[in-house]
């Protein structure tokens, strides 16, 4: 079969603007668009800049715009796309390296700021911690977050607001603050209760649209908005006992 990879390039040290390169590709093997791509650059154009990794799906490195798609290049077939005309973009609203390559600064110094660990001081387990069954099935598809950045990069709050931490930290949040072993403080996780954080969101929920893991990060915003009220609340009529 033969392709037609037309990719978006851009060096700042060199270019005056981004244009896109359209590359003649050719391959009678199934081969994911990662794959392509190296062919690419160790065939044609060694210049060519994009991040990968693991090659299955589990680091979120490769993530990029496939034919007006967000998804990881390593697990999208090319077959699958049903087009001999292929348009490879980087991450949109992110500040662009090098090619397909963005800075991904904006996206770790957010989720830095909601502290993304386990804080269990005194639930500190010396045999092992088991966690009930229905207690999982509240956190499990958030803990399929594998930091691709699809959500951050296609959320139009993160792209207008820099205050604004994202799906992927508030995602993960929610996550923490639903495991039972997490015993932060809730002054610390209230700390998002503010238009930078949960309220920041613009429930379009292109961020559950997006995610190439299935996972919902508008449903643990909408869910971490819930918990923040009824813990107001709670907090209310505790004083006022
Ligand atoms: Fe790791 Fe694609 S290379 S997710």
């Amino acid at each position: 079969m033969e392709y037609i990879f037309k990719i978006f390039r851009y060096d700042p040290k060199k270019d005056g603007h981004p244009y896109f390169q359209e590359f003649p590709y050719q391959t009678d093997e199934s081969k994911s668009i990662l794959e392509a791509l190296m062919d690419v650059r160790n065939e044609q154009d060694c210049t060519l800049a994009f991040r990968y990794s693991c090659r299955e799906a589990i680091c979120g490195s490769c993530a990029m715009v496939i034919n007006g798609q967000f998804d990881l290049a390593c697990r999208i077939m090319i077959e699958s796309l049903k087009s001999s005309l292929i348009i490879i973009e980087p991450l949109p609203n992110l500040e662009i390296q090098k090619d397909l390559v963005v800075d991904m600064d904006p996206f770790w110094e957010a989720l830095h700021k909601v502290q993304p660990y386990l804080f269990c001081e005194d639930k500190v387990p010396t045999k092992g911690y088991r966690i009930e069954e229905k207690e999982m099935e509240k956190i499990f598809q958030y803990i399929n977050c594998i930091m691709c950045g699809c959500c951050y990069s296609a959320c139009p709050v993160a792209s207008r607001d820099e205050r604004y931490l994202g799906p992927a930290a508030l995602a993960k949040l929610f996550r923490l603050v639903k495991d039972p072993r997490d015993t932060r403080p809730f002054s610390n996780w209230s700390r998002v209760n503010t238009e930078g954080g949960v309220w920041g969101c613009d429930t379009i929920f292109k961020c559950n649209e997006v995610c190439p893991k299935d996972v919902r990060p508008a449903d643990g915003i909408e869910a971490l908005r819930r918990k923040l009220v009824i813990e107001k609340i709670k907090r209310i009529f505790k004083f006022r006992k």
